[in-house]
């Protein structure tokens, strides 16, 4: 990129809410080494310090001068008002919220509060502070059990559990506001299956307890900490018998918001739109395994299992809209999720933290 054009950017502060968690750490890295200037806001409950420290030490003087790191919670509005009276943004990466479906049954009163009014509070400060731009982070999981495969961005919207409904209530809150305020510019972004770590194996992700999601789950088994994965269905109508989902890497996917930025800032129309960001392409549960495996050198033990409540059989991403629109596609394949994923784990074992 032309300096000149780096230099424009660098006067662009963009506030990242959860830059401290595993897809914000990815994209904040991402952001500075674009030459933006990032302020993060996190409340650290799903993550730690030391995850934000090592992404300013990856950034190098990038990551040292145009990094700050505000411990607060977006359900607080003195901490809201303290960044943003601080810092005049230029538009807003929204990523904080709780993501675990089976704790969102259990908890729904948590997700509402935490993802619903978390949001209401930053969208308040951000029309109070006159920052108009947002790139929020959607999931596929607003497809719910698609009928058709690829999911595209125009299909009906449906959410099977309270995780699902934040999301969807969320999208639905965004499109209102805009439609309010045609000064607001807001980008939707509907990830798929996020895996795989920054190449350094600095940073990936570090899930607290038992993970609920398949790659981290496998990353475990690999280094010991679990015994064996649990396959969860092998009778679905596939070539293998499992579940088929849209794996896309991780810096993939924090391009992809870059994209959406530029897209942002480039486009005073956009209202509020939603794209996918996917690969397009379908993987078996089985498939990640073998590819893990000869990634890591290291048997995965299975057990195969009963289907696991509310799991659709193959999901997977349309991409033209992605493509056409925001001029982004996914660049890696499974081989580069599970050799970085991999990379990651095995250099921390324990995540950010020490062996116990
Ligand atoms: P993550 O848990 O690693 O990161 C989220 C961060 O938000 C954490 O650091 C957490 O401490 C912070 N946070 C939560 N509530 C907060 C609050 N009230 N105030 C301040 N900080 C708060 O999760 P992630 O995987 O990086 O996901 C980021 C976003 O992307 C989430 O909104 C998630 O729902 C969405 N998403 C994730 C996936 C996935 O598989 N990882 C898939 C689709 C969508
Ligand atoms: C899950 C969430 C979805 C969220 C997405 C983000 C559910 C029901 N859905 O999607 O809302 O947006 O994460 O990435 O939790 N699997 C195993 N063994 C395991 C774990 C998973 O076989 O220990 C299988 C699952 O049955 C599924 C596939 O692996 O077929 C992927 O599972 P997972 O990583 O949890 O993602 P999703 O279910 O696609």
């Amino acid at each position: 990129m032309a300096s000149e054009a780096k230099q424009q950017q660098q006067q662009q502060s963009i506030l990242v809410t959860g830059g401290a968690g595993f897809i914000g750490t990815h994209t904040v890295l991402q952001l500075l080494n674009e030459g933006f200037r990032v302020s993060i806001i996190d409340n650290l409950d799903n993550s730690v310090e030391e995850a934000v420290d090592r992404v300013r030490d990856l950034a190098g003087s990038n990551g040292s001068r145009n990094l700050q790191f505000h411990l607060g919670d977006l359900r607080n509005k003195d901490d809201l008002e303290k960044v943003f009276s601080q810092t005049r943004f230029d538009a807003v990466i929204h990523f904080a919220g709780l993501k675990a479906v089976g704790e969102s049954v259990a908890k729904p009163w948590l997700y509402y509060s935490n993802n619903l009014i978390g949001t209401l509070n930053l969208l308040e400060f951000m029309g109070k502070y006159g920052c108009k731009k947002m790139v929020f982070s959607s999931s596929a999981t607003v497809y719910g059990q698609p009928e058709t495969i690829p999911c595209v961005e125009n299909f009906q919207l449906k959410a099977m559990n309270p995780y699902g409904r934040t999301k969807l209530f969320l999208e639905e809150i965004a499109r209102d506001v805009q439609k309010a305020d045609p000064d607001w510019r807001i980008i939707l972004l509907r990830y798929f299956n996020p895996v795989g770590a920054h190449p350094s194996g600095q940073i990936g992700e570090d899930p607290k307890g038992i993970p609920n999601n398949l790659m981290p789950y496998i990353q475990q088994v690999a280094v010991g900490r679990l015994p064996e994965l649990n396959v969860f269905g092998h009778d679905y109508p596939t070539k293998d018998g499992s579940a088929i989902r849209d794996y896309i890497h991780v810096i993939d996917l924090a391009d992809g918001h870059i994209a959406a930025l530029r897209k942002i800032f480039a486009t005073d129309d956009i209202g509020c739109t939603a794209y996918n960001l996917g690969t397009g392409h379908g993987t078996s549960v089985l498939e990640m395994v073998a590819a893990f495996e000869k990634a890591s050198g290291k048997q995965i033990p299975i057990r195969l299992c009963p289907r696991r409540p509310g799991d659709a059989t193959a999901v997977f991403a349309s991409t033209e809209k992605a493509q056409k629109e925001l001029g982004w596609k996914a660049k890696y394949g499974i081989e580069e999720m599970c050799r970085d994923q991999w990379n990651w784990a095995s250099k921390n074992p324990w995540g950010y933290r020490p062996q116990p």
